[in-house]
C-alpha cells in the first residue's frame, strides 16, 4: 500500500496521517488474542503501572525473546505498515526501532506527558530525524479511554530539549510544562486519534503527542511501532538502552504477505469478553 501524493502531502503538513479501519476484524481478533497472551507473561519487557496492571509490552515483533509474537512480526512487515512508512521516512531501507503495546488498562492505565520521541532518540544516537511511527488501534479509541493527542504541524518546530519525567511508571524524556504551554498557546488545537478498532495512524518523531487516563470500564489497547532509516542507526556502546527498547537488528525490514495475519497460527479472539476485574 502506498499513500497517495496528496496523502503524503497532509503527512508533511500535519506531521501525521490517519488510516481509518486499515484492519479488519479478523485482523484485530487475532492481535487481541495475542495481547491477552503477552499480558500474562513475567519479563524485563513487561513494565507494569505502580498499581499492577500491564502499562506496556515491548519486543513484540521479533523472532526470539519473551514477547515473541508471529502474529505482529506478520503485521509489522505488511504492506499496509511498511508502504506508508518506507515513504514517510523517505527512503525504502527502514529498520524497526521498537515496537510496544501500551495497553493502559481500564481505570488505572495512566497519563504519557507531552512528548517528541525524538527527545529520546536523539539521545540514543540517531543523528537525524529521520524516523517515526506506525500505531495500530486494536480497541475502539475514544477520548475517555486515554485517546493519543497529537498537535498539528508541531513537527516542524524541531527537537526541544526534554526534561527526564520520573513521575509515571515508565520514566522517559518528556517536554517541560513551560516549553508545552506555549507550544499549545501557538498552535491548532491537539486532536484525539479516535476510531474503530482497526483505525492507524502514522507520525513524526518530532511530532508533539500525550494520552491521558482511562477513565473507562476496559482497557487501551494500542501497538506502536517506531522505524528508523537504517542510515540513521546509531552507534552502540556499552552505555546504550538495551536491545528491547533501541534495536540492534538494523537489516532493512522486507515486505512480506498481507494476509499473513491471519495466517500466523494464532486463535483470534473469539468474543470480546470485558477484561477481569
Ligand atoms: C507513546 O507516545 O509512546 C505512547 C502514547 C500512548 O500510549 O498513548
Ligand atoms: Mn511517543
Amino acid at each position: 500500500m502506498r499513500m497517495t501524493e496528496s496523502q503524503l502531502a497532509q503527512y508533511r503538513r500535519d506531521g501525521y496521517l490517519i488510516f481509518p479501519s486499515l484492519f479488519s476484524a479478523a485482523e484485530i481478533g487475532v492481535l487481541r488474542a495475542e495481547t491477552a497472551r503477552l499480558s500474562a507473561i513475567e519479563a524485563e519487557t513487561v513494565i507494569r503501572e505502580r498499581t499492577g496492571g500491564v502499562r506496556s509490552i515491548f519486543r513484540v515483533h521479533e523472532a526470539d525473546g519473551a514477547t515473541r509474537s508471529a502474529a505482529f512480526r506478520a503485521l509489522v512487515r505488511t504492506p499496509r505498515v511498511l508502504g506508508p512508512t518506507r515513504q514517510a521516512l523517505g527512503t525504502e531501507d527502514v529498520y524497526i526501532y521498537h515496537t510496544k503495546i501500551n495497553t493502559k488498562p481500564a481505570i488505572e492505565g495512566t497519563v504519557w506527558m507531552w512528548h517528541q520521541d525524538y527527545g529520546s532518540w536523539q539521545r540514543d544516537g540517531c543523528a537525524r530525524p529521520d524516523m517515526g511511527t506506525f500505531a495500530v488501534m486494536m480497541n475502539d479509541s475514544t477520548e475517555m479511554n486515554g485517546a493519543l493527542y497529537v498537535v498539528p504541524g508541531s513537527h516542524k518546530r524541531g527537537r526541544i530539549e526534554p526534561y527526564y519525567d520520573e513521575n509515571t511508571s515508565y520514566k522517559f524524556w518528556a517536554v517541560a510544562k513551560r516549553d508545552m504551554i506555549e507550544v499549545l498557546r501557538s498552535s491548532p488545537p491537539p486532536v484525539p486519534i479516535v476510531g474503530p478498532a482497526g483505525t492507524c495512524v502514522v507520525f513524526h518523531c518530532n511530532l508533539l503527542h500525550a494520552s491521558g487516563h482511562n477513565l473507562s470500564a476496559e482497557d487501551r489497547w494500542h501497538l506502536y511501532i517506531s522505524f528508523n532509516a537504517c542510515a540513521n542507526a546509531p552507534k552502540f556502546t556499552a552505555q546504550s538502552r538495551p536491545d528491547w527498547v533501541v534495536s540492534r537488528n538494523t537489516a532493512p525490514l522486507p515486505i512480506e504477505a498481507d494476509d499473513a495475519i491471519l495466517n500466523s497460527g494464532t486463535e483470534p479472539e473469539l468474543i470480546r469478553a470485558p477484561s477481569p476485574i
